[in-house]
């Protein structure tokens, strides 16, 4: 099984986050599975009263299946983005089944940007997120990816050594951690 199941949090095309889940396929082709958030819907009570969603009920069940997720978040506003906020509280809906998709699940965090500052600060805002839900935070590295056009060729391959060296060592960090005990925070 695909242990792994990764959300880029950015629905472009030409997106250096779903360029780094891409790579991380790469490096680990049978530990990481990254999931489609095209088709979820915006978050709606009233949709929600009506039944969930199929994509999301797909989505729910792939995440419930896997031993972890990791998120590659853009950083929008110096916090995370909306439809990958959306996206998640779509998947804690509704709240009963937290337990069981996101209660003592392992969850790692990593992010690109053009910018300088690596979206240390989306990292930082997903926090309180996966708190709230029970997850367990892989807090033992963390990659933030800064100056992300020079790092990526124009296919979105990841062209940097040192990040394709730091992916693989968190990867494997990460992987180890989902193997581990599993105490939720
Ligand atoms: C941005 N961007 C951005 N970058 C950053 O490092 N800190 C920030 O606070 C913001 N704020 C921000 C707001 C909005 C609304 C947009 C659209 C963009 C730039 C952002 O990092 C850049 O567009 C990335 O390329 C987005 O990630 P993907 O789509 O390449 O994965």
């Amino acid at each position: 099984m695909k242990s792994i199941l990764g959300i880029s949090g950015s629905l472009r095309q030409g997106s250096y986050n779903s360029a780094l889940l891409r790579e991380a396929v790469r490096l680990f082709p049978d530990r990481i599975a990254v999931a489609d958030i095209n088709g979820v819907p915006l978050y709606n009570g009233d949709v929600e009263a009506d039944g969930v969603p199929d994509p999301v009920l797909q989505l729910k069940r792939q995440l419930a299946d896997a031993d972890g997720l990791l998120l590659a978040t853009p950083e929008y506003n110096n916090s995370f983005p909306g439809v990958l906020k959306n996206t998640i509280d779509w998947l804690s809906r509704p709240s009963l089944d937290i337990r069981n998709v996101f209660h003592g699940k392992p969850v790692a965090v990593i992010g690109a940007t053009p910018g300088g500052f690596g979206t240390v600060l989306a990292q930082g805002a997903w926090l309180p997120v996966f708190r709230t839900l029970g997850s367990r935070y892989f807090s033992g590295q963390r990659l933030m990816v800064s100056g992300a056009v020079g790092a990526f060729d124009d296919q979105g391959g990841l062209t940097d050594e040192t990040v394709k060296k730091r992916l693989e060592q968190f990867m494997q960090g990460f992987i180890e951690f989902c193997g581990s005990s599993s105490d939720a925070v």
